[in-house]
């Protein structure tokens, strides 16, 4: 069978995939793990990775590496042992506490727990919430399925934001909730939502609101404190900190009334054993420590704090202002290629984080993602994104492409990936 990768294909028309973008062009605006990795191409010649995965998973920050590296040499137990070492790693990882608080403007008595990853933060959200829930359809799954589990009242988005809005106040307005849980940003179009008036929304009718901060933390700040969200999930490896650490911040009440999410030391701070009655009664901890049972990832909080702090001091304005100009950029140049079509699940949507899913005429996402890896050194994501339900809704039954950027992506890179499309529309069909 002839695949696209048999096709007569040009050379790549870039005299080097490197082409100056001249004196104006943006540059990555912080050092990232993987920033020279050269990888091969179907011709034989080798061409720096182009990385527009991020959305899925960010490269590590080289400040986040270099704390982890430090933390290495002093590694030991957590909250287990007298020891010195025992006691270093044990402040770090409770520092590392203190400044994913401070990065997400916590209120003082949230609770900062640390989980594995966004999945799991609403996972162990679902086992504490008291009562019913209201979500979207256009969720990712890990903003679905552990809702759909404790049976999630579920609301069809409709197509622009305002709509959105008052589809969510109707379904609050028909029957009580405690919980509104939302995306911040679309996984999928990176599109994004109006969090502090979906929170307004949210209180006028006696419920709470969590936000799926997947993918709106990694680019954007946002402050609990500030927005009146109750609850916050991220993942670390979406924020440069790839150690396998996620986060649930978040109103202490439910999680101190709820059963641990995980039973196991940690959580419990007394066991008593009775052989002869062989029975065994516990004790549970209140606070992060009941849900956070088993040895800590030390390691995943350290660098999910030395990532809060690397973004934190590159400053708010600075992120967006390359971002915003490496996604309009982008943007404009796909929306003019014949055949290319970029998604948008709200016609009124104003605001998106550096993420553009689109399909190609004539060509399976899979083609297209093969066409860019292989032709040019550039890796995107192809599919439905964990997200199945909104692609479908989109029209996209067989998946779309997704090219995601961030902190350590060029202007060079993006005219690498708009060339190479251009490349590929001009092919012959
Ligand atoms: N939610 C992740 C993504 O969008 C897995 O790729």
């Amino acid at each position: 069978m002839t695949t696209i990768l048999d096709r007569t294909c040009p050379a790549p028309t870039l005299a080097s995939p490197e082409r100056s973008a001249g004196p104006l062009a943006f540059g990555p605006i912080a050092r990232v793990t993987g920033a020279d990795e050269f990888v091969p191409l179907a011709d034989g010649a080798t061409v720096r990775y182009a990385n527009f995965d991020y959305a899925a998973s960010a490269p590590a920050l080289v400040a986040v590496q270099e704390a982890v590296a430090t933390a290495l040499t002093e590694y030991a137990s957590v909250h287990r042992g007298a020891g010195y070492l025992s006691q270093r790693s044990t402040a770090r990882y409770e520092a590392a506490r203190d400044i994913v608080a401070d990065f997400i403007g916590a209120r003082g008595d949230d609770h900062v727990i640390f989980t594995g990853n966004t999945t799991d933060s609403l996972n162990l959200l679902a086992a504490c919430v008291p009562g019913e829930v209201v979500v979207l359809d256009c969720e990712h799954h890990a903003n679905l399925l552990p809702w759909k589990r404790i049976g999630a009242r579920v609301v069809s988005a409709p197509l622009s934001i305002e709509g959105t809005l008052k589809a969510v106040e109707a379904e609050l307005a028909r029957r009580p909730a405690a919980l509104l849980s939302v995306t911040g940003a679309s996984n999928v179009t990176g599109e994004v939502l109006p969090i502090r008036r979906l929170a307004a929304l949210a209180h006028r009718h006696g419920a709470r609101i969590a936000v799926d901060g997947a993918q709106l933390v990694p680019h954007r700040r946002i402050s609990l404190r500030d927005s009146g969200v109750d609850y916050l999930a991220f993942s670390g490896h979406k924020l440069y900190a790839p150690f396998g650490s996620g986060v649930l911040v978040g109103r202490a009440d439910w999680f101190d009334e709820a059963e641990p999410y995980r039973c196991g030391g940690g959580a419990s701070y007394e066991v008593i054993g009775t052989p002869v009655a062989k029975s065994v009664e516990v004790a549970w901890h209140t606070g992060p420590a009941r849900h956070e049972a088993g040895s800590p990832n030390v390691l995943g909080a350290v660098a999910i704090g030395a990532a809060c702090e690397a973004i934190a001091a590159l400053g708010e304005s600075e992120i967006a202002r390359h971002e915003h100009y490496l996604t309009d950029l982008l943007l404009g140049s796909l929306t003019r290629l014949d055949g290319v079509r970029p998604l948008r699940i709200w016609a009124d949507s104003t605001d998106r984080v550096g993420i553009v899913a689109f399909t190609v005429d004539g060509y399976t996402p899979r083609e297209v993602a093969e066409f860019l890896s292989s032709r040019y050194g550039i890796g995107v994501r192809d599919g439905k994104f964990c997200a199945h339900p909104v692609v479908n809704r989109l029209g996209c039954y067989d998946g779309a492409v997704r090219a995601s950027l961030g902190l350590g992506t060029a202007e060079n890179d993006v005219h690498r990936l708009v060339r190479a499309l251009e490349d590929l529309t001009a092919l012959p069909k």
